[in-house]
């Protein structure tokens, strides 16, 4: 769309030349010389910014201000003022001028200044323009995503959840893969049964078995009352066997029993239960690896990966970014709290150039961190971690990546550690060497290796207590 600005001056002169500059700039351009003409002209043409003398005849530039603020809100105004009126020039701001410039001007000085304001404006079109997206087409079950990728995973969805088929949703950590899962459930026709999760990563063998297949009083030392295993409590519903490449050979062989069967027996019981789940796993690996390596059974592979759904990467889809900031700062208590509404275009383009390794997981917590450092009502570049240094969003990368040899394991490790030791501490050397039990100088030692300075852990007058800012 074309831009518009509204020059208002009683000097033709000073007319002329803005005319010129703006033009030269491809701006369209109309001028009035007193108030009233100016009014007139607001009511004929579509202007995005005014700029406006604060000595014009009829009324002052204020009044004009205050008249404009009224009633074209969205028009942003720069006021023009002599030297000897930064008194004037304050007025105007509080009447809701953006900015002022006082004459004699620079052509550079009145220019950027009109980029700065006119940069505010579209970014605001930009949110508005997200969120009526966000409430229509782009959004689907809670899944934001103007990806055409994502897009077909929609429709999926939108078909999965009419049958019963068995889905296997592959996708690196934190791409939103319960998302979709619960998605799949909650727009079908299980959702009035239980959508009952596990992670099979976090129970060794033994204890997975008991939490899938529950067991009787008396199966094992501590089974002291009979309990109902996450199979049987999703009957009617949906089992969603999380992170399942690491479940054993022997417990693939169990639940494929129960997928062919459809039916469980408690551990220590004799009676088989019927039971009628849907199923969706998911993993982060390649799971056919697995297969070659006979890590994973060939038949359990296969009874599993019946529908496969495979999600993109964040940073496969970086136009997501905008849309998926705009979501967080709405669904976000925090930001609700402190008043912050938007991110800069700067930040944006910080936050679109990055690699995003724990996805959109990693983004929620880049901008909650972000929330903490802001100040006023828009999260500006310097407010994300590391303010825009890469190597310190690098920091945020999940520490238990186990597909990394020991010593990158160890070193990312220790970097974690440090961070959160010196930030907990303001970057005090004396206080984090004491917490970790190491002399000053091996503190220092470390964090030179690892490219952190103390500055960075100072904060800047933040109200908000930085341990905070630690997960
Ligand atoms: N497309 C998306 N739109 C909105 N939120 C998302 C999207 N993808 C992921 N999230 C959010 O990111 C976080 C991680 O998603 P999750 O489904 O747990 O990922 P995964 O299971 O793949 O590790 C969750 O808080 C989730 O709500
Ligand atoms: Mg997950």
């Amino acid at each position: 769309m074309d831009t518009r600005i509204l020059i208002v001056d009683d000097d033709p002169l000073i007319c002329r030349q803005l005319e010129d500059l703006y033009t030269s700039q491809q701006y369209l351009v109309s001028s009035a010389g007193n108030a009233s003409e100016a009014l007139r002209l607001l009511g004929e043409y579509d202007f995005s910014l005014a700029v406006v003398d604060l000595r014009i005849p009829g009324t002052d530039g204020i009044g004009l201000t205050r008249e404009i603020r009224e009633h074209w809100p969205d028009l942003d105004v720069i006021m023009i003022t002599g030297y000897a009126s930064i008194k004037g020039a304050v007025e105007a701001i509080k009447q809701g001028a953006s900015d002022y410039i006082t004459k004699p001007f620079q052509k550079e000085e009145i220019l950027l200044a009109t980029e700065k304001v006119l940069e505010k404006r579209r970014l605001l079109d930009e949110i508005n323009y997200l969120r009526n997206q966000l409430s229509n087409r782009y959004s689907f079950a809670n899944i934001v995503s103007r990806n055409r990728v994502m897009h077909d995973i929609f429709e999926t969805i939108e078909v999965l959840a009419q049958n019963d088929a068995t889905v296997l949703i592959t996708g690196e950590s934190g791409t939103g893969k319960e998302l979709v899962a619960r998605a799949i459930h909650y727009q079908g026709k299980r959702k009035s049964g239980r959508f009952v999760a596990i992670n099979c990563a976090a129970f060794p063998d033994t204890l997975l078995e008991s939490e899938l297949f529950g067991y009787e009083r008396g199966a094992f030392t501590g089974a002291v009352h009979d309990r109902v295993g996450k199979i049987e409590l999703s009957t009617g519903g949906t089992l969603f066997l999380d992170e399942i490449e690491s479940i054993t050979l022997n417990m693939q062989l169990k639940l494929l029993r129960v997928l062919e069967e459809r039916e469980v027996e408690r551990l220590g019981g004799n009676r088989k239960v019927k039971v009628n789940m849907r199923v969706i796993a998911a993993t982060n690996v390649e799971l056919t690896e697995l297969v070659a390596d006979g890590r994973m059974r060939e038949d359990f592979f296969y009874r599993i990966n019946v529908v496969p759904v495979k999600i993109p990467p964040l940073r496969d889809r970086i136009e997501d970014i905008p849309l998926l900031v705009c979501e967080f700062l709405r669904n976000s208590e925090m930001a609700r709290e402190r008043g912050i509404t938007r991110v800069s275009n700067k930040a944006l383009s910080e936050l679109m150039g990055f690699s995003w390794p724990g996805n959109v997981r990693e983004l929620g917590n880049v901008l909650e961190r972000a929330i903490l450092r802001t100040t006023g009502p828009v999260i500006r570049e310097v407010d994300l971690p590391g303010a825009g240094k890469r190597k310190d969003l690098e920091s945020l990368r999940r520490t238990y990546d186990y597909e990394v040899p020991l010593k990158e394991y160890l070193r990312r490790a220790e970097k974690d550690y440090l961070n959160h030791v010196l930030r907990k501490n303001r970057g005090s050397i004396n206080l984090s060497a004491k917490h970790a039990l190491v002399d000053a100088a091996t503190l220092h030692r470390k964090m030179k290796l690892h490219g952190l300075a103390r500055e960075d852990f100072r904060g800047r007058g933040r109200s908000e207590p930085d341990q905070a800012l630690v997960g």
